[in-house]
């Protein structure tokens, strides 16, 4: 699948960033993203620049996520088999602003076709975190015009090592649906 190391590379580049501060290995990552090409129904939908590729988002059916994912849904009664997962997002900062954000919900709901819902999630970090840049603006007016809301009642838990610590540790990610 020759676009995985370009993926890869972007969630590696662009997660660095507040609030994921993800400490990520493009080598784990290439194999964690094997995901994209093995499940039936998956797709990876990319933005270039002539050739290159400068953003990425990739979608799938919840049945083929981790166990981490699905427990919310599971626990809340949500029948998965109805649900359609959103990966990440990831755009290089110079081609943020011009629509390509909105294109990928688009395209990843195009793909969702026959689903009864399609969510996603967050990390939660406090609003007082030490990296928080100044002039950090969150992303939910952005996810609330493409028509999700935040679901308090779906959370899930991921482990990573963040920027600057020596360990990973557990985040808490809060999901946001929308019925199609
Ligand atoms: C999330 C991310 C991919 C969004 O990408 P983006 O391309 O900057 O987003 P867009 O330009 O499509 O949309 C941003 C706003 O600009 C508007 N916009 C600007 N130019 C536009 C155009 N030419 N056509 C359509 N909309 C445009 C959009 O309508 C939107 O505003 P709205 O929410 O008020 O409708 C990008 O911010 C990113 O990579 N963030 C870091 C990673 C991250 O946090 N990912 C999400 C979690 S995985």
């Amino acid at each position: 699948m020759p676009l995985l190391p370009a993926l890869a590379r972007l969630r590696v580049e662009v997660f660095r960033d507040f609030p994921y501060l993800y400490d990520g290995d493009i080598a784990y990552e290439q194999k964690y993203l094997r995901i994209y090409a093995d499940t039936p129904g998956a797709a990876i939908i990319v933005a270039r620049d002539g050739g290159r590729v400068v953003g990425a988002s990739t979608c799938l059916p919840l049945t083929a996520e981790t166990e981490a994912v699905k427990k919310p849904f599971l626990d809340a009664g949500i029948g998965i088999s109805r649900v359609f997962y959103f990966g990440e997002s990831v755009l290089e900062k110079p081609y943020r602003g011009q629509g390509i954000g909105v294109a990928f919900f688009q395209a990843r709901e195009a793909q969702a076709a026959g689903y009864a819902t399609t969510a996603f999630c967050a990390v939660i970090r406090p609003p007082d975190h030490k990296l928080r840049p100044r002039d950090y603006v969150p992303l939910d007016e952005f996810w609330r015009h493409r028509g999700y809301r935040p679901r308090p009642e779906l959370v899930c838990s991921m482990s990573w090592r963040d920027i600057g610590e020596s360990a990973e540790t557990g985040k808490r990610l809060q999901f946001w649906t929308k019925d199609l």
